[in-house]
């Protein structure tokens, strides 16, 4: 059903149309300038060396766990409290992901949990910022270093989002040994479908390259000034390993150029809409709303999640608000208790935190123009759907 009132909605201008109809005008529509203007461009933002865009964060996510090493035998520490492909991505480099529990008031990581976790088999930390919401990076870089650990950033959801020890002066996605971001189109920047890989390491971004395009030991075309157009020249095809076809195309990197020009401005829309709903939003017994601001953080308001009064129905409440067309979303459901995990040894209990806070939890509509006539309407229904029980 189509909802007059979407959970989420993208941002586009006439100044990204005018980007990608430009590129459509042009016979490279893959492989070309956007994909290096963008890839420059979010490596300057986020303060690292290297930006390879790929076709999606699960992309991503594949290619950095492949990068770093971590295969059979391995385990990666992942929340169960995220978005499946966290642990997909684990799996899919034959990893096991073990997940932690999570702070119940940032909802990301809770560093304690993350030190119990700790085998002879772990390898690395899968660290997400929730929601937005920068994960304990300084705490998290600690348990790292201890007990030599690597860091994969999953800051899907957090484009823009800012940590530090004395001012929140670096973005996340610059602390990991890499880092992913995606660009679904439910997110602060979109591409369409769509992610990226950054790092500070050659090698990692060389190999990076290489796997998102088939093996290739180059995915630059050699002789592409003198041959532009022609990628097929025989020099082009040397394939020192197997890889995938993980490639982002011209059309995708130019929506997105534009979009991190704009993706400032765009996170302020966003932040006044937070409070809007804040405010709203004051007086409903029993209802938790999201952390406005918490220490040495800039949030990247991704998704206005509350949790709902414990003695409150969410299905009910969602199916009322989705018979006035106002769509919530269940974000997100343990991944430990999806079915594809039942019966294994992290099942239902083993995450209390988890557990308790997951049911409670709806998003609100929530986009940059969302109109503030329209966030009362969400809240009165909410409010009425609520006093019902
Ligand atoms: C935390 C997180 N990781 C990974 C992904 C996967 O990104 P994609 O859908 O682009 O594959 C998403 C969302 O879509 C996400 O929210």
């Amino acid at each position: 059903m189509t909802m007059r009132i979407p959970l989420a909605a993208p941002d586009i201008t006439e100044a990204e149309i005018e980007a990608v109809t430009a590129v459509l005008r042009t016979s490279q529509l893959s492989f070309g300038p956007e994909l290096e203007a963008f890839e420059r461009a979010l490596a300057e933002y986020h303060g690292v060396d290297h930006a390879v865009a790929v076709s999606s964060g699960t992309a991503g996510l594949h290619l950095a766990l492949l990068v770093l090493g971590v295969g059979k035998g391995d385990e990666v520490i992942v929340p169960s409290f995220a978005f499946i492909a966290v642990a997909n991505a684990v799996i899919q480099v034959n990893a096991t992901p073990v997940f932690a529990e999570i702070d119940p008031v940032s909802l990301n990581l809770d560093p304690a949990s993350v030190v119990q976790a700790i085998t002879p088999h772990t390898r690395a930390i899968l660290v997400v910022h929730t929601f937005g919401v920068p994960a304990e990076m300084d705490a998290l870089e600690a348990i790292a270093r201890r007990h030599g650990l690597a860091i994969l950033e999953d800051a899907c959801e957090a484009p823009g989002a800012r940590f530090g020890e004395r001012h929140a002066d670096r973005r996340v996605g610059s602390f990991g040994d890499l880092a992913v971001l995606g660009f679904y189109p439910n997110k602060q920047l979109t591409t369409g479908e769509g992610g990226a890989v950054l790092c500070r390491e050659w090698a990692y971004a060389r190999r990076l390259r290489s796997l998102r395009n088939q093996g290739r030991s180059s995915d630059r075309d050699p002789s592409a000034d003198a041959e532009r157009g022609s990628p097929y020249s025989s020099g082009w095809l040397d394939h020192s390993e197997v890889g995938y076809n993980y490639r982002l195309a011209e059309m995708a990197c130019a929506l997105g150029r534009v979009q991190l020009n704009r993706l400032d401005e765009m996170l302020a829309m966003r932040e006044a809409a937070a409070k809007r709903y804040n405010e709203l939003l004051a007086d409903i017994p029993g209802l938790d709303r999201p952390p406005m601001e918490l220490p040495r953080r800039v949030i990247s308001w991704f998704v206005y999640a509350v949790r709902l009064p414990i003695d409150v129905s969410r299905e009910r409440v969602q199916s009322e608000l989705a018979g006035l067309g106002i769509a919530t979303g269940r974000y997100f459901p343990p991944i430990h208790l999806q079915s594809i995990w039942l019966g294994q040894a992290s099942a239902a209990g083993s995450l209390p935190v988890t557990e308790t806070v997951a049911p409670r939890m709806l998003a609100l509509p929530f986009f940059n123009r969302i109109a503030p006539d329209q966030q009362r309407e969400v809240v009165d229904a909410l409010k009425h759907a609520c006093s019902k029980g």
